[in-house]
């Protein structure tokens, strides 16, 4: 008799896992124990991704027009972000991928898709503090999104709080240059 308690959550055995994995191979990594609705999934990371192309495409743009005193220092800080952002970007796609989805790459509608806007701006200030937005935006988005996929998808999870740990740091980058540009408080206009 086993004293296992109830609340534990049931094991497969050995060949129960090895006799699964070899039946439907179509699927890929969704095996039976994917606890979320895999199309769901998809469509989610569908908008996550263009969240974070429209964030590379923005910070790109920041890094190579940014222009006034003090701003080398901001393009590079702009340019080290626009990596990050592509690094979010790929491994995004290729969860999409894994999932078997395609990624949507797709230029148009890629606006309305993402959660952040590409707001165009003239001076430095702006642009740091729609940075700021987008990262805000972010953080809340994927906060969300870590606490929707639980244990149903721990990989997309996990992925997605490693995302999540770099947009805070960004977001936090973004409000320190705002209080050094504009002064306190950065968000009152
Ligand atoms: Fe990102
Ligand atoms: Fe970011």
């Amino acid at each position: 008799m086993s004293n296992t308690p109830a609340s534990k959550p049931f094991l497969s055995d050995v060949q129960t896992l090895r006799d699964r994995a070899r039946k439907n191979l179509s699927e890929g990594v969704v095996t039976k124990t994917y606890g979320g609705d895999v199309k769901r999934t998809i469509d989610i990371l569908q908008s996550v991704l263009a969240t974070e192309i429209v964030c590379v495409l923005r910070y790109t743009m920041h890094a190579i027009t940014a222009t006034g005193i003090s701003s080398e220092a901001i393009k590079a800080e702009f340019a080290q972000h626009a990596k990050e952002e592509q690094g979010h970007m790929t491994a995004v796609a290729e969860r999409i991928d894994q999932l078997g989805g395609t990624p949507n790459f797709n230029p148009e509608g890629l606006a309305s898709r993402s959660a952040s806007q590409y707001v165009p701006v003239d001076s430095l200030v702006e642009m740091i503090r729609e940075n700021l937005i987008a990262e805000r935006i972010a953080v809340d988005h994927y906060r969300e999104l870590i606490r929707y996929f639980g244990d149903d998808d721990p990989t997309t999870r996990v992925m997605l709080e490693g995302i999540l740990s770099v947009e805070e740091e960004h977001a936090s980058d973004m409000h320190d240059l705002l209080i050094a540009h504009e002064g306190n408080p950065p968000l009152e206009k």
